[in-house]
């Protein structure tokens, strides 16, 4: 068991913390591997922050992912979950079941969803990223969160979906209210959900009748020993792409930039070998920055459903436990320096991805839009930098992601 410390906790989940987590979680790591705090929503929850605990909880079968087993203080308050949660068949998705249905359904959605499928994307992603540069590279100035990271992903979705192009601006207006309201006023965001709930119903519906060769006829073909997604399946995996693949990826892009333009000697070295035509030194970035400072803080929602021990604790039955990636990948009995950014850094489990039956389904898409993102944006505009002291920039202090506000650079305008 780790000892008792002298100094008290550091403060977690205030504006501080959100600007910078990373000496918090150093604290807890040392001191308080499996700790039990109250969330800011009034919630208890375990917050696990070892690299080994991290990886056990995980993929341990004990913690099911289906809200129903949280405790009842809870369910008495609404906070488990997502906003929107009374859209109740939308949230029946991958990162709320259990097997056998999660066994099932993510099955059915890997036979879509294919490396291969996204491999052939890429084409496209670089042709959404170089328009989306095009509308700012002539006025030496942009905030690359809204203009860039912000839309990137979303329109890469949509197209990847078969949402058709004229309805991906509603698209972007619901994202964007979840990405705003996340932690915050619910009205919003739930009228937002239900919005694109009965647009995905129509868009399921219109693809049964005429099918493309896009991922949501892909899901609606998709069988597996005779077996079909329902219409709501469907529905809520089309959902839970969207949802799951935004905002994460919004994030690898905008805390990705923002790291490379506070690491010069990095950044160079990254450039150069860019330039060169290389792939090697952009492929373990991405995953680097993934590690250093990723998009996801705590995994999502996991509730004990038999005693289990983490660490040495022991959980009681219907807690909740929170797994904090970003503490375990700056965990030094796992890594190397782990304070310090080295893209060229080889071996690298980092857990950016999650671990286990939940690990991220769309991880080579991430690294796509990743890595076209930062690899075209340092290529056409060369010496961008940030417009903004490093400490004038706003954290969004969400629970689960983590990511800027706004990302202000200016660069010399493309001719
Ligand atoms: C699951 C991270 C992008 C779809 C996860 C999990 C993590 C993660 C940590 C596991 C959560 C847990 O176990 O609690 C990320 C990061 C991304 C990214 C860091 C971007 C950099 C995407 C994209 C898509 C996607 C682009 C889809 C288009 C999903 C889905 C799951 C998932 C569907 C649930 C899988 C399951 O429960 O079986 N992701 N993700 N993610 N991700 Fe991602």
């Amino acid at each position: 068991m780790p000892h008792q410390p002298d100094s008290p906790p550091p403060p977690l989940f205030t504006w501080e913390f959100a600007a910078d987590p990373y000496p918090a979680y150093a604290w807890l790591r040392e001191h308080a591997p499996v700790h039990r705090t109250t969330l800011p929503s009034g919630v208890d929850a375990w917050l696990v922050t070892r690299y080994v605990d991290a990886r056990q909880a995980l993929a341990d079968a004990r913690l099911s992912k289906n809200p129903a087993h949280h405790s009842e203080q809870a369910h008495r308050t609404g906070r488990v979950g997502i906003p929107g949660e009374r859209q109740a068949d939308l949230m029946t998705h991958l990162l709320n079941i259990d097997p056998p249905d999660h066994t099932r359904l993510r099955r059915l959605v890997s036979k879509a969803f294919t490396p291969r499928r996204v491999a052939e994307f890429e084409p496209r992603v670089q042709q959404l990223t170089d328009r989306l540069i095009d509308s700012f590279a002539a006025r030496g100035s942009a905030d690359l969160i809204h203009e860039f990271a912000f839309p990137l992903p979303i329109y890469a979705i949509c197209d990847l979906l078969g949402v058709p192009a004229e309805d991906q601006d509603d698209f972007r207006d619901w994202a964007g209210m979840m990405i705003r309201h996340g932690g915050g006023p619910r009205g919003g965001v739930a009228r937002a959900v239900k919005r694109m709930r009965t647009y995905l119903a129509e868009l399921i519906h219109r693809k049964r009748a005429d099918p493309g060769d896009d991922l949501i006829s892909g899901l609606i073909r998709a069988s597996d020993h005779g077996e079909h997604l329902t219409e709501n399946e469907a529905a809520a995996m089309a959902f839970i792409l969207l949802f799951a693949g935004f905002e994460t990826t919004v994030n690898l892009i905008g805390n990705g930039l923002y790291t490379l333009m506070n690491q010069p000697a990095q950044r160079a070295r990254l450039q150069e070998s860019i330039a060169r035509g290389e792939s090697e030194l952009l492929a373990t970035g991405v995953e680097e920055l993934l590690r250093y400072d990723g998009p996801v803080e705590l995994a999502t929602w996991r509730f004990a459903t038999a005693p289990l021990s983490i660490g040495g604790v022991d959980i009681p039955v219907g807690d909740p436990v929170l797994v904090v990636l970003a503490a375990a990948d700056r965990d030094p009995a796992k890594f190397d320096q782990p304070d310090t950014l080295d893209l060229a850094r080889r071996d690298n489990p980092h857990l950016g991805f999650g671990h286990g039956i939940h690990y991220c389904i769309g991880a080579p898409l991430a690294r796509l839009e990743g890595q076209r993102a930062l690899a075209t944006l340092l290529t056409r505009l060369p010496d961008l930098q940030l417009a903004a002291e490093p400490g004038e920039l706003r954290w969004r202090g969400g629970l689960i992601m983590r990511g800027l506000r706004e990302l202000p650079v200016s660069f010399t305008p493309e001719l």
